[in-house]
Order: structure tokens, then C-alpha cells, then sequence
């Protein structure tokens, strides 16, 4: 018997993201297409002989993280529990490497890792769509975080279809210095829409045209974001780092999510390292990173007996 499970999930950034109008429920119906990038959160879920659930949250932004119950980590272990009536008290380990409140789901991966985790643990064995069922009660990202790769999410995100993608690509990643909220960007994006009339969105014809074909230099022109107008409106500084991207000869520069990270499609690995070395330099972003997708969604990376 296991005594711990380790999972490492991915960061994903959102090659489209069309909002329609905002519904009943205090939600925007969206297509968008995910993309899982080899940024990856560890969460190692164990055994534990005490009285409750426990977590610790380490790397990057950690402070940030609610290292309690809140934590979407520990929603996801109870959540799992409740479901399947199956096991005991876990101590949660979080290790952060994809940033906090940036835009790139970092939250719903760790709930997606602690689903994977308690699921391989305890032997639920739930059938996927089950588990994906119950992911999206967690956080509209969280079933992508546990497919990975490349998908359309229409609903909330949370209905996943995947996206056949042939090639793989490089991506440079700028993070700003602070977060954005996202309830907060979404409702800045009502307010600048002011009531208008707003069409459902639909899916980019082109960019899935790009992808089939991996075509970088039509993915680059064919990326699109609804939430960067209000990212921007909330957070202007964004403006210089997505004009340095674009000097500097990117394919294409975009928000991720409901931002503030920036990222920046690179012709090929070269490419991208330059591109990093420039951005790095030119004092528009707190930090650059160079990452590729797509990449595998949650997955078991370690097991204890
Ligand atoms: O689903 P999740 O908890 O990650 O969503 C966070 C917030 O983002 C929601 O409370 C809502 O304000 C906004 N949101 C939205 N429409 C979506 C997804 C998220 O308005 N499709």
C-alpha cells in the first residue's frame, strides 16, 4: 500500500479566449482553447495519523497560497472524500513553481494534482469523466489541469474537447510584478462592454487551422484574448511588456487568462532563448521564463510504500 503519491501538474496559458455575455450565475459563457505548458506544481498527498487534513505550500508566491481548508487543494481532497466515501486524513504538500493570481490556473492545477493523488491513494479508481465531473464543481480550469495538452473549453471552460496539434512550441513567458483577480477582470470587461450587446463567442477557425497544421507563424497571428483589454485597463504597465514581445520579433503576444503574465509565441527553442534574454533585460516584467506545450496534464510522478 501507498503511503504517498506525488503529482506534477501544468500551468496552461489560453491561445483563444472569446467571453460571451455574463449569465444567471455570475459566470461568462466562454470557447477558448487551453494549452497545457510544461510548468509544473508538485503536489504530494500522504498518509497521515492526525486528526485532520493538513497542508504546507512551498516555491514560488507560497505566501500567497491559504495554507488552510480554503486552500483549493484541501476543497479538492474533501471533495474527493465526500464522493467516494473513501479515505483517511492526508497531509497535502504543495510545491509552486507556476505563479499566483497570473493568469495561468496555477490554483486549479493544485486541486487537479490532489485529485489525481488521493484518487491513485486511496484506489478510488473513478472513471474520468467522473473525476472531471467533479473537478469543474472545484473551479471552471480545473478539468483541463487534469487533461493537459491542447483543448476547447466551451460552458465555463469547464467542457473539454481536445485539439489535434501536431508540433510543439516554444513560449516565452513574462510575469509581472503583482497579481490580478480574476472575478475583478471579468466584471471589468462587463463595465467596458457597458451593457452592449454581446454576440456568443465562437471558436477562431484560423487558430485551429494553425494548429493542425503547426504552423507557429499563423498560430502567432491567430491568438486572441477578450480578458487583455480589461488586464489592461486594471493594469497598464502590461501595454510595455506585450510592445517590448512584439519588437523583439515575437510570433505573437498575448495576456494569459485573466492575466497579468504575458506571454510570447518564439519561432523555434533559439528563438525563444533569445527572445528570454532580451525581455529579461529590457525592465518590462519582473521575471521571464521560457516554457513549450503542449504538455501532459496531471500526472503521477512518484509513489511511496
Ligand atoms: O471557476 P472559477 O472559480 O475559477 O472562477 C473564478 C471567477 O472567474 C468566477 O467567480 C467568475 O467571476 C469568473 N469567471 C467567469 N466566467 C467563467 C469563468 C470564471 O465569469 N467562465
Amino acid at each position: 500500500m501507498n503511503q504517498s503519491v506525488t503529482v506534477r501538474v501544468p500551468a496552461k496559458i489560453n491561445l483563444q479566449l472569446a467571453v460571451g455575455p455574463l449569465r444567471a450565475d455570475g459566470y461568462h459563457d466562454l470557447v477558448t482553447v487551453f494549452h497545457a505548458v510544461d510548468l509544473c506544481d508538485e503536489v504530494t498527498v500522504a498518509r497521515a495519523d492526525q486528526d485532520a487534513d493538513r497542508v504546507t505550500v512551498s516555491g514560488v508566491g507560497a505566501g500567497q497560497v491559504p495554507a488552510d481548508g480554503d486552500n483549493l487543494a484541501m476543497r479538492a481532497v474533501r471533495a474527493l472524500r465526500a464522493r467516494t466515501g473513501l479515505g483517511g486524513n492526508v497531509q497535502v504538500q504543495i510545491t509552486k513553481r507556476i505563479p499566483v493570481a497570473a493568469g495561468m490556473a496555477g490554483g486549479s492545477a493544485d486541486a487537479a494534482g490532489a485529485l489525481v493523488a488521493c484518487d491513485e491513494l486511496w484506489g478510488t479508481a473513478l472513471p474520468a469523466a467522473e473525476l472531471s465531473a467533479l473537478a469543474a464543481q472545484l473551479g471552471s480550469d480545473v478539468p483541463f489541469a487534469l487533461l493537459g495538452g491542447t483543448a476547447v473549453g466551451r460552458g465555463r471552460g469547464e467542457q473539454l474537447s481536445p485539439v489535434e496539434s501536431t508540433a510543439t512550441y516554444h513560449w516565452v513567458l513574462a510575469y509581472a510584478d503583482g497579481g490580478l483577480s480574476t472575478p475583478l477582470v471579468y466584471k471589468t470587461l462587463d463595465q467596458l462592454r457597458d451593457g452592449r450587446g454581446v454576440p456568443a463567442p465562437e471558436l477562431s477557425g484560423e487558430l485551429v487551422e494553425a494548429l493542425r497544421a503547426g504552423d507557429p507563424l499563423r498560430l502567432g497571428r491567430a491568438l486572441g484574448n477578450d480578458l487583455q483589454a480589461p488586464a489592461l485597463t486594471l493594469f497598464p504597465a502590461l501595454n510595455e511588456t506585450l510592445e517590448a514581445g512584439r519588437a523583439l520579433g515575437s510570433l505573437g503576444a498575448l495576456v494569459s487568462g485573466s492575466g497579468p503574465t504575458c506571454f510570447f509565441l518564439a519561432r523555434d527553442a533559439e528563438h525563444a532563448a533569445s527572445l528570454t534574454a532580451q525581455l529579461g533585460k529590457a525592465g518590462v516584467c519582473q521575471s521571464v521564463a521560457t516554457v513549450t506545450g503542449p504538455a501532459a496534464g496531471a500526472s503521477v510522478a512518484d509513489r511511496r510504500a
